[in-house]
């Protein structure tokens, strides 16, 4: 079965792929070995593989200015398509930056050629209150700007080598995903961004959703993310262990999204909603300050910021939800929408008190995330910080 059978097209159309394989591969390495080379950080390396496999169509490389100009300012690539953060590459040292460049992973392996169309500058400040909201140097997606080169350099790329993924059997491009969704049967499904272990609330909203599509494509980002966020391969091990307790297993497919987290908040959500699209989702759940961080962004701007675009424009549909938690009169989880109850009998807890809790050895309360999970959390923050 062929993933064209499943009823979502591609944003812009087709799905993009841009990996070298099979026979042209050995003579396109050998160019490689013969053309200036461009180290680029693991960052730009997963954006990579994200342009190559498809996940960030229409684009097909880095952005130029046309484009990068237009999605700062307006949310949409030159051809009018949306598009909400810039895919960019940036440089300290334009010198080495020719026609084609071969792109190297810091191990020095060989990722992918980029054919330079261009190569500009602009202001790293605009783009920060563009795109993230903030110039503050503080905000991690800011700072992550900040240490780049102030060069941008554009081009169409073609990817050589692929990384070994940290989890092989949740390493899902977008065809894969969108074959398992038609080998299914599910005409709907419903993709669910996290960068977190998944809490009560994390899973009533999933649950919810589900009751009204065909499946669930349980999506956390496995890319680099914040210091103190949960490392993944703790998280991955918490997922499974909910997975297998407490979902059907004919409902649910687990894979791994190996972008960067940006932390850019109401842009970002549109962005996840977007790359989602292209993994065959039909649907994307938003809640509360979808990847947010610190107070830079309102708890539903990110819900909001979707209402920019015309009624079906962006090809995929929003599910929204309040603040979830678990309310102790109501005896479930609930919302301010379903929940007439004060603060006092909801179970809400922050990511910093939760890691506290975790770090001294006590499992957060079963309302808020289930036993099993609470339990591979401890054990794997402690090895973190046994280490
Ligand atoms: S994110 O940075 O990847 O968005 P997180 O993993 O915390 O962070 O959230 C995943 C999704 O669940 C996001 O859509 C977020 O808005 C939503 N979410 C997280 N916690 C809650 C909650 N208590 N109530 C409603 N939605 C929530």
């Amino acid at each position: 079965m062929s993933f064209e059978t499943t009823p979502i097209a591609a944003h812009g159309g087709t799905l993009v792929s841009r990996v070298i394989a099979g026979e042209e591969h050995p003579a396109a390495l050998e160019l490689a070995a013969a053309l200036p080379s461009l180290t680029v950080d693991p960052r730009a390396v997963a954006d990579l593989e994200l342009i190559a496999t498809g996940a960030y169509s229409p684009l097909s490389g880095f952005m130029g200015l046309a484009d990068y100009q237009r999605v700062l300012h307006e949310m949409r690539l030159a051809n009018g398509l949306p598009w909400s953060l810039p895919i960019t590459l940036r440089v300290a040292d334009p010198r080495r930056v020719r026609e084609t460049v071969a792109l190297q992973a810091s191990d020095g392996r060989t990722v992918a050629l980029l054919e330079v169309r261009e190569v500009f500058t602009h202001s790293k400040e605009e783009e920060a209150h563009l795109a993230y909201g903030t110039t503050d140097p503080k905000h991690p997606g800011v700072a992550q700007l900040y240490s780049q080169g102030d060069f941008l350099v554009g081009g169409d790329i073609r990817l050589l080598g692929r990384t070994t993924p940290p989890f092989p059997e949740l390493a899902l491009d977008p065809a894969d995903t969108r074959r398992a969704f038609a080998e299914r049967g599910w005409r709907t499904v419903v993709g669910f961004q996290t960068r977190n272990p998944v809490h009560r609330a994390h899973e009533y909203i999933q649950k919810a959703a589900l009751e009204t599509v065909d499946g669930l494509l349980l999506h956390p980002l496995l890319g680099p993310t914040k210091d103190d966020d949960v490392p993944a391969a703790v998280r991955v091990k918490s997922y499974r262990v909910l997975l297998e307790r407490y979902y059907p297993q004919d409902r649910v497919l687990l894979a791994g999204f190996p972008a960067a987290m940006r932390y850019a908040g109401p842009r970002e959500a549109v962005f996840h909603a977007l790359v989602r699209k292209n993994y065959g989702c039909t649907h994307f759940i938003v809640g509360r300050d979808h990847a947010g961080v610190g107070n830079y962004y309102g708890t539903y701007d990110a819900q909001r910021i979707f209402e920019r675009f015309a009624p079906g424009e962006l090809g995929i549909q929003t599910i929204c939800f309040e603040h979830t938690f678990y309310c102790q009169r109501c005896g479930g989880m609930a919302s301010p929408k379903t929940c007439p109850h004060d603060a006092e009998s909801h179970v809400t807890l922050s990511g910093t008190k939760v890691r506290e809790l975790l770090r001294s050895g006590t499992l957060p309360p079963p309302e808020f995330s289930r036993p099993e999970v609470g339990q591979v959390l401890a054990d794997g923050l402690r090895e973190v910080v046994v280490a």
